[in-house]
Formats: structure tokens, sequence, C-alpha cells
């Protein structure tokens, strides 16, 4: 069945047209897309400390004006940061961020994180206005993604329950049984496990691996992977682990197997700042975006904080563990956000319709099927 948004329907009964491959091995990449360009957004203009004060100032002014409320992700900016947390907003990680858009009475929710964070929270909730500093700032396990070509992928496995990351489209969430983050993935699989259900999964080929070696489940992996962290080095951290023989080391789940075989901790960015606070280890490589490391720091001021290597000796990284689209969101389009018209009309959910150029919409049809998997998460996590 294909719905009027293009994308193939997933039902209990799958539909008889779809070839069902019977012969796959689990544990396995089944699914190899094309080499993937992820063409880097150009980084943003280098502000002073004046611009910022008054940005800051102009910013807080307006979010008030609006009665909207800033959420962010740990990986933006310090100022992003600070001024969410300044203002009455939050920081978190992207299932937090989720949560506390659903919960918080204001109807505006600025979203400072990747378009897949404003698209989530759209569809948790439809009835407010959700807008991004920019809507350009997208993620590789996205691109990676395409709704359609997954829709053929799930369509050969109709016997697999559909697992997918929170990095997705809304057109691959609502695709899915499950949508899941980092912070949970490992106690839902465990949970499908045990109901002996086979996995599908979608789209990050190093987390899901990860899951799949934890939990020892039956999982078929999509190629994805995320350019910050499938940059993280093994030899070169091995070097910085023995610079630092009494560090810890922190994983985000999103690096290859062969750094996290090296983690004294692996988990969510959340999960990173607890354990930075709690483990003895006066010292922390962290392999993750290093936006990381504000709330870390104030986490956990007494310890010192070492990046992990993103490029071995003479190589060069791409991205040096800083995540370009999250890098988008600046104080200056944060700030012009609000100069956009009729940002205090009431939100526009039941149209398609933005006011607000810098508005996240989701087509209604979308929202209801994605919210099945999403509802399940937000219980699940309850
Ligand atoms: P978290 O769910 O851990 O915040 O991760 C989101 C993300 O995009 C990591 O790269
Ligand atoms: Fe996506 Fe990686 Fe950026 Fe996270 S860090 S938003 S997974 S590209």
């Amino acid at each position: 069945m294909v719905s009027s948004s293009g994308i193939i329907l997933k039902s209990n009964t799958r539909p008889a047209f779809h070839t069902v491959m019977q012969n796959l091995q689990s544990n396995t990449i089944t699914h190899q897309l094309k080499e993937n360009e992820f063409p880097f957004p150009v980084p943003p203009r280098k502000l002073d400390e004046l611009e910022k004060v008054k940005l800051i100032e102009s910013c807080t002014h307006k979010l008030k004006e609006n009665n909207a409320v800033l959420i962010a992700h740990y990986y933006t900016d310090p100022e992003i940061q600070s001024l969410a947390e300044a203002t009455g907003g939050f920081v978190g990680d992207s299932l937090e961020m989720a949560k506390f858009g659903a919960n918080h009475s204001s109807d505006t929710l600025v979203i400072a994180g990747v378009k897949f964070m404003g698209e989530t929270s759209k569809m948790l909730s439809p009835h407010k206005k959700v807008i991004m500093p920019t809507l350009e700032a997208t993620c590789s396990l996205d691109i990676g993604c395409p709704a359609k070509e997954f829709g053929e992928f799930i369509a050969k496995h109709p016997e697999r329950t559909v697992v997918v990351y929170a990095n997705t489209s809304a057109a691959v969430k609502a695709q899915a049984d499950w949508v899941i983050t980092s912070s949970i993935a490992v106690d839902v699989i465990e949970h499908l496990m045990a109901k002996g259900e086979k996995i599908l999964w979608a789209p990050d080929k190093h987390l899901g691996g990860y899951i799949q070696k934890k939990t020892g489940a039956d999982m078929l992996l999509w190629n994805g992977y995320c350019v910050v962290h499938d940059e993280f080095k093994h030899q070169a951290l091995l070097t910085t682990k023995a610079l630092f023989p009494d560090a810890a080391v922190l994983v985000h789940p999103e690096s290859p197997d062969n750094i996290i075989q090296l983690a004294d901790h692996v988990g969510s960015t959340s999960q990173l700042i607890k354990a930075a606070k709690d483990l003895p280890h006066k010292q922390m490589i962290v392999a993750t975006d290093k936006g990381i490391f504000h709330k870390m720091q104030q986490a956990a001021p007494d310890k010192e904080l070492i990046i992990a290597p993103t490029a071995g000796e003479g190589a060069t990284c791409k991205s040096c563990a800083q995540c370009p689209w999250m890098k988008m969101n600046q104080l200056e389009n944060l700030d012009s956000v609000f100069d956009q018209k009729n940002l205090s009309q009431s939100s526009l959910a039941q149209s398609n319709l933005a006011q607000n150029s810098n508005e996240i919409l989701v087509d209604k049809e979308l929202i209801e099927m994605a919210l099945r998997p999403l509802s399940r998460m937000i219980a699940f996590n309850r």
C-alpha cells in the first residue's frame, strides 16, 4: 500500500506483491547505499563579544515576547546552550529534548539542533508552532536513509520488526514499528527480543552493531553512519590512552566498533555527561561531538576533558569532532527567526502553509503514522 505521501505503508499484513527474501543471515548489513556525499555547510561567521552580548539580549527579549521556549542539543555552541537555560528553556539529549517540548506550556518551541529534532517535536506537539534557527541543519544519518529506498528494504523483510533511530526523517519514522534514541536503544531491543522478535534496524550501522553485540538480537542493519562519530580513529585513540593512562574513555555508540571496544562507558550524550561526573577518573577521553564539553565540564568541574582523536598522524579530519549541521545554529539566525512574519499568530498545525519560513511543518498523514512508533518510545521511557 502506498500512502498519498508516496511512502510504502507498513502494516501487519504486508502487501503480497513485495518479494520476501527468506534466506537472509541475521547480523549482516544487507543494504548497501551508494557512496554518500555529505556536502558540509559553510562554517558560520565568528561573532565578536559585543555582537554576542547584543544578540543574546535581543533573543532573550524576543523569546519572551513570543511566548517561545528554546530547546537546545548538547552539540550546539555554548552561547546557545546558556541562552536556553537562562531563558527557562532546556539543554539535553535528543529524547529529553522531545519530551521537554511536548510537556512545556509554551505554544512556540524553538529547536536548536538538527531537522529531525524539530520534526520529532512537531509530531509530538502538532498544535504548537515549531521553528528552528535554520531548516538546513540536517544529519548524515537522515540523508543516508531516503524514505523510498527504506520502504523497499522493509518490504523485503515483512517478518521483521522495524526499529529506527530518532535520527531519521518523519517519512522514515512513519514506516517503523518503533523509534528509539541511543539512551534507550539497548533496553528496547532487549524488550523486543524477549518477545521473540527479529529486528530490522536503520540507519546507523555502528549503533546497530553495538546493540546487536550487547543484546545478541537478530538484527538486519541498514548501512548508514554519522560523519562525526565515524571519524574517531582506533590507532590514534590507543596513542591518546597511552598518553593519559589513568583517563576513562567515554564513547557515543554512533562510533565504530573498534572505538567502542576501548570504552569505559558507552552511552547517549546525557549518559556520557553523567558518567563524566560519576566515574572516579580525573581525566576523560571523550569520543563524541566536542559541543558536549560545555555541559560536561559544568557537571564535572574537577575533571580534565580530552577530545578523542579524529584523524591519524598525517591525516586530516572532515568534521573534527564537530557536527557541521549542529554548528549552523547561531545567535544571528536564532535572532532573525523571530523577525519573520506572523510569528505571534497561533500555530498552523491544520494547514500546510508556513507563516514563518523557518517553521517545521509535517504532513498530517505522516504525523499520524509516525506518532505510533514515537509514542511507543515515549511510553517505554516513562
Ligand atoms: P543523543 O540522542 O545521544 O543526544 O544523540 C543524538 C545525536 O545526534 C548524536 O550524534
Ligand atoms: Fe547527525 Fe552525527 Fe550530527 Fe548527530 S553528530 S546530528 S548523528 S551528523
